[in-house]
């Protein structure tokens, strides 16, 4: 393995997920891209890390998933892995690393698996050729996480990011896309932005977890974009969002005060110089 850190056994894996489940056991995930927030996430004891490629919108600054490739996500699960040696880590494949066929998903999943020791990796949507990758990946030995509902890599085709399954027969579709997912061997399944009641159906039709995010308090599991739900990002504020903290104030008020201390010549001070006698 090439990442640097010498990786201990996770406190999660899919057994225990399977377990968690089975018991009524929440499992409670976040989003991390970058080592200091990895630390401080695997220190609060989530169950389970996603390395999103949400970090295309909130790291890169893209305007969505799309752009987003595997070198990139490459290089932010490594330092992921760095900063959280102890947790479960799940690495979301990024758009067309295996939509082309199953083989090249094996190639691009491998990849992740040897190149930043997380122990898992995600993909979106529910066709039967997304299940035929999940049971490739799944013989090789790779974990694998769907995600359905609203799936960003999609927005073209869904007209945007709007709640998913609604309908009577876009519910119904779900419902056989995750089953389908579970047959196919997923040890989970994200379920974004779809209503509570479908999403709670769901849950309780799989004998695999359910991670909602925007889809209610009946999923097994719930995961937020770790920016969202620190208050980093104030222009985002959509109904099923709770920002557990207001850290874009707190981060505005420290620079702020940086900024004038440095000007009027208050910092640094002679607590922090050094001088010539030691
Ligand atoms: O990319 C991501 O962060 C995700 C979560 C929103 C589930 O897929």
């Amino acid at each position: 393995m090439s990442t640097e850190t010498q990786v201990r056994q996770p406190r999660g894996s899919v057994p225990r997920f399977l377990e968690m489940k089975r018991d009524g056991e929440k499992i409670v995930a976040l989003t991390a891209y970058d080592v200091l927030f990895a630390g401080l996430v695997e220190d609060a004891r989530v169950d389970l890390i996603l390395i999103g490629d949400s970090l295309g919108q909130v790291v890169l600054g893209y305007s969505s998933t799309i752009p987003v490739t595997m070198d990139e996500m490459i290089h932010h699960g490594k330092a992921v892995r760095r900063g959280a040696p102890e947790t479960f880590l799940v690495l979301d494949m990024p758009f067309l690393s295996y939509q082309v066929s199953a083989e090249d998903a094996l190639r691009n999943a491998g990849r992740v698996l040897k190149e930043t020791g997380v122990q898992a990796v995600k993909l979106e949507g529910g066709t039967a050729a997304t299940c035929k990758t999940v049971e490739t990946l799944i013989r090789a030995g790779i974990p694998v996480m769907g995600h359905l509902g609203l799936t960003p890599q999609s927005v073209h085709a869904l007209g945007g990011y709007r709640v998913q399954g609604r309908e009577k027969v876009a519910a119904e579709r779900l419902r056989a896309q995750a089953q389908a997912l579970e047959e196919a061997g997923c040890f989970g399944l994200v379920l974004e932005l779809i209503p509570a009641e479908l999403a709670g159906e769901i849950s309780r039709s799989l004998t695999i977890p359910t991670i909602g995010i925007g889809a209610g308090p009946e999923c097994d599991g719930q995961v937020l974009v770790l920016y969202d739900a620190l208050g980093l990002n104030p222009g985002f504020r959509p109904k099923f969002l709770k920002r557990f903290g207001e850290l874009d104030a707190e981060v505005r008020k420290a620079l702020g005060a940086y900024v004038s201390e440095v000007r009027e010549g208050r910092y640094p001070g002679p607590e922090h110089s050094f001088s010539r006698d030691p």
